[in-house]
Formats: C-alpha cells, sequence, structure tokens
C-alpha cells in the first residue's frame, strides 16, 4: 500500500563507518542547508543520538498532531513504518494539498527496514476474513472496529469504510467511549493487551472479550456463544518489547524497594497492568517522572531507550527498568546516525530517498478514521 523510491546519490554503506562526531557535524550542516523546508520528527524511543536531532519528539498521538499541524515540504521521520505512513496521510490530506497547490509534503523513513512487529500481526486480508467470518455469527453493522495506531494503513482504512477508528495508548479509552455510543460491540486490531487493559477500566470483564486468533481456524478459535456475548473482541496480537515484563518483575521490585512506584506501559501484559500503580503511554511517563516529587522511586515498564533517557534527565528521582532482561525496539533502533545523514544529504543533494507514500484510495479511508481520533 505504501510505495517507496531509493534512488540514492550516495551509498549507504560508506556512512557505516564514520565517527559520530563527524555524522552529527553533517548532519547539523545538512539541516541547516535545508532550513525550514524540513522537519525532522522524533518517537520517544529513539535512541538519544538520534533524537538529539529531532525538531520535534512526542508520542504516537502527539507525533500524528505534529504532522497534521507542522506545514513543511519534507518530514522526515525517526520512528517507525506506520508513524511515517500517518505522517504522510495526513500531512497531504485534501485541504492542506489544495492550500499548497497540489504540492505534496514528503515523507521519509531513514532505514525502510524500522517496521512494528506489533502491526505485522494483522494483515489486511486476514481483517477482512474475520470480519466476513464474524457477519456469520453477529450483526457486523453493531460493532465499530477499533485499530491501534500502530497497524497498517490499509487496516486503518478498514476501519474508515466501516464506520470506525483509530486509537493511541493516549486516547484509547476516549476511542473506545466514542465506538461504544454508536454499536453494542467493538473490534479491537492489533494489540490485545492495550484493548483489554483499557477495557478493563471501563468495566468490562475478561468473559466479554473474547480474543480472535487469526491463524485458529473457524471463528477466530473463539465459539459462537462467546462472539455473541462479547462487548470487545481482541485480536491476537502484542508488542514483543512490551510482553517481557513479567509480574515477578513487579513483586521483585516493591520488596526490594520499599516505596517503590510502578509505572508501565498499556502494552503491557494484564498481570502487570493491574499491579502496576500507574499505566500510560510513553508521553504519559514522561509527564509523570518530570511532575513527580525529588527523591520518588519508580520502576518504569516500557522500552529501554526511553527509560534510559528518563534516568539521565531526571538524576533527582531514583529510576529503575523494570525487567532484567534489556527489552529495547530493534526495529526503532534501526534509525541511526549514519542512515539520518545518508537521508539529509540525500535531501541537500536534491533526492528524497526512502520515501513513504499510501495511495490514494487507502489515504482517503484511512483519513476518514484518523480524522475521527484526532477529533475527540
Ligand atoms: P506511544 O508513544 O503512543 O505510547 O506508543 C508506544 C509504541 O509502542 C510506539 O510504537
Ligand atoms: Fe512496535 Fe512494540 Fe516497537 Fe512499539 S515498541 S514499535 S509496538 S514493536
Amino acid at each position: 500500500m505504501s510505495t517507496t523510491v531509493s534512488l540514492s546519490n550516495f551509498n549507504i554503506n560508506d556512512y557505516r563507518t564514520l565517527l559520530p562526531e563527524e555524522l552529527n557535524a553533517r548532519i547539523v550542516a545538512a539541516k541547516r542547508a535545508l532550513g525550514d523546508r524540513l522537519l525532522i520528527l522524533g518517537h520517544h524511543y529513539q535512541q538519544d543520538e538520534v533524537i538529539a536531532h529531532a525538531d520535534l519528539r512526542g508520542d504516537s498521538l502527539e507525533l500524528s498532531r505534529m504532522a497534521a499541524e507542522r506545514p513543511c515540504e519534507t518530514i522526515v521521520f525517526c520512528g517507525v513504518h506506520f508513524m511515517a505512513e500517518t505522517a504522510d496521510i495526513v500531512s497531504n490530506r485534501p485541504e492542506r494539498l489544495r492550500a499548497r497547490e497540489g504540492r505534496r509534503t514528503t515523507v521519509i523513513l531513514p532505514d525502510l527496514a524500522a517496521g512494528c512487529s506489533m502491526a505485522d500481526m494483522a494483515a489486511i486480508d486476514q481483517v477482512e476474513n474475520a470480519w466476513e467470518d464474524l457477519s456469520q455469527v453477529i450483526d457486523t453493522r453493531d460493532i465499530t472496529p477499533v485499530t491501534y495506531i500502530n497497524s497498517a494503513a490499509s487496516l486503518k482504512a478498514f476501519c474508515g469504510r466501516h464506520g470506525g477508528i483509530v486509537c493511541t495508548s493516549s486516547n484509547a479509552a476516549k476511542v473506545l467511549e466514542w465506538a461504544f455510543e454508536r454499536s453494542k460491540r467493538v473490534l479491537f486490531f492489533p494489540d490485545q493487551h492495550l484493548g483489554r487493559n483499557t477495557s478493563l477500566k471501563m468495566g468490562i470483564t475478561n468473559d466479554q472479550m473474547p480474543v480472535w486468533d487469526p491463524y485458529a481456524g473457524e471463528l477466530g478459535g473463539s465459539t459462537r456463544e462467546a462472539l455473541e456475548q462479547s462487548r470487545v473482541i481482541l485480536w491476537k496480537g502484542h508488542c514483543s518489547v512490551h510482553q517481557m515484563f513479567r509480574p515477578e518483575h513487579v513483586a521483585n521490585f516493591r520488596k526490594q524497594v520499599p516505596g517503590i512506584q510502578i509505572l508501565v506501559h498499556p502494552e503491557c501484559p494484564q498481570e502487570v497492568n493491574d499491579i502496576a500503580d500507574l499505566s500510560g503511554s510513553t508521553g504519559y511517563i514522561i509527564r509523570t517522572i518530570r511532575e513527580a516529587p525529588v527523591g520518588s522511586k519508580w520502576a518504569i515498564g516500557t522500552e529501554l531507550h526511553l527509560v534510559n533517557r528518563l534516568k539521565k534527565e531526571h538524576p533527582e528521582q531514583e529510576i529503575h527498568f523494570l525487567s532484567p532482561v534489556l527489552c529495547m525496539c530493534a526495529t526503532m533502533y534501526r534509525i541511526d546516525l549514519p542512515h539520518l545523514c545518508w537521508t539529509l544529504e540525500n535531501l541537500v543533494a536534491g533526492t528524497a530517498v526512502n520515501t513513504i507514500r499510501v495511495d490514494d484510495d487507502t489515504s482517503a479511508f484511512a483519513l476518514l478514521a484518523l480524522e475521527r481520533m484526532l477529533a475527540l
């Protein structure tokens, strides 16, 4: 659905051997040459040396708003593929294109291999098949499809076509309330944990949340009765990073550090989320630490680079990484100084490499679902 063009003037391999000091200096020079034609957006999970070059940083919701609101010629997205697709859709929506007399904002992902394993757990044909199968059992007019923003543009378009909506980890509860004003049920994909954790807080019980496994054959491994009783049908997807946090990690910290507070991302499994003190998006995690009284003690369950940055930026707090093993997002990590420098120097030379372009039909329907979310 996204098309990409790579007609590079330079060989990426020549950048891999350069020292960080040289890469930093060349990135700064390229940014200066490009001026306000360029906007670099960075997700909080990016490594420090990359995020240092971002003009704006944020969680997924903040980044989609930034892409929607900040006019510029080119967005270089230091994040993952679904984020760049979203930026392409919202920054090139029809009224923005009209205002720019048809000139598109070019969106670039410095390394095209920066995907998201969770987003890959729901493919459009699987979701369409599930919808078809569900229609044999329940009235699909009574289901609102909700996709986590961590999904391909085609799934957002599916939601747009079927009266559905996109959510992020910052607004999932608000989005589910919106959905329940319109229908009795929700089909939530691809992250079962965000769907479950959010629904539990709204009083929906686990027996009202069957899990749809696209590989389990008939009715996604569920039963007719379970689907008839359902309020939220959860897709069997998860984040490979956040699934590493376990309840025993919480128990260990509570035993070893009196007064510690456990702060996690809602992509963590229910067993962890239920016993944490606080749970929220990366933006929420940052605000919580920033606003906490000096000397507070925290164990944080989210991606390693963000927790390490919080440790550095808040020496006045005692911050621990919740897991004894290092949980890092390998795909976010693919964006590094060599790729950023290569991308920017190509731009200065007049070539946009690794562009992300969602086709017009997919964009139009995905935009419907994104705008429903952005309007909340
Ligand atoms: P947020 O930054 O929206 O909390 O999302 C976390 C994440 O996993 C992004 O992929
Ligand atoms: Fe995807 Fe998890 Fe990485 Fe976020 S942290 S981009 S959900 S794999």
